[in-house]
């Protein structure tokens, strides 16, 4: 399973890809108004720390598929033509879809509520695509179980579209998605941090030492 950053918080990235195996980082428009009003330089920024291997995907803005390409290919041109462009699933981001499809461009269909608009964006040629988690719990949904169906959905089709489960509220969400076998998970720094770590191990490495030293003093291995 695919770990990515869901921020364009350029110390957090820093930290979190030094430490842990991150597979990239996700942007949305959102994301982008928390940090610097440069968001082309925040995010050419982005790029040179997490390098071309890793994924980077940013979100187009725009509500009509004219220009929702348009940016896609501003995108591109300002950054570089690895980027995965993040198109919403309204009808005309479908549209736009197809048409940056058919262009060689690489999208993730963003803004995902159901397994339908899934299947339908994976129809349009979307190379990922985004369920939102906590928000389709928020409206009384159940966010894993739309996890769940388009990962089913996606073997039973035999689709090349991956799912990049998004929209976290807390560890458990993350790790009921893996346990129906999302591709990719996207979460923010705080997640990722969480999903790394356990106040038990800490206090057993501090018993370790406590041990070591009692026998052995400042004898290091
Ligand atoms: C990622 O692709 C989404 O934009 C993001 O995960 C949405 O998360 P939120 O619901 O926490 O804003």
């Amino acid at each position: 399973m695919k770990l990515l950053i869901d921020s364009a918080d350029i110390k957090s990235i820093k930290h979190l890809i030094e430490y842990y195996q991150i597979e990239g980082v996700t942007t949305n428009p959102t994301i982008l108004t928390m940090e610097t009003a440069n968001y082309w330089e925040q995010l050419r920024q982005i790029r040179s720390i997490i390098g071309q291997d890793k994924m980077f995907f940013v979100q187009t803005l725009a509500v009509n598929s004219t220009e929702i390409i348009e940016e896609a290919l501003k995108i591109i041109s300002e950054l570089d033509e690895n980027v995965h462009i993040k198109v919403p699933v309204i009808d005309e981001g479908y549209k736009a879809l197809k048409e940056l499809n058919r262009l060689g461009i690489k999208t993730l269909a963003t803004a995902i509520f159901t397994a339908q608009q899934a299947l339908m964006a994976a129809k349009c040629g979307a190379n990922f695509v985004a369920p939102y988690v906590n928000r389709i719990d928020n409206v009384s949904g159940d966010g894993i179980n739309v996890v769940s169906e388009i990962v089913k959905l996606s073997e039973m089709h035999q689709l090349s579209t991956e799912v990049l489960a998004a929209s976290f509220k807390n560890v458990n969400q993350v790790h009921q998605c893996s346990l129906v076998g999302a591709h990719s998970i996207t979460a923010s720094p705080d997640i990722i941090e969480q999903l790394h770590s356990h106040p038990s191990s800490a206090i057993s490495v501090k018993q370790f030492s406590k041990d070591w030293e009692a026998r052995f003093g400042s004898v290091r291995i």
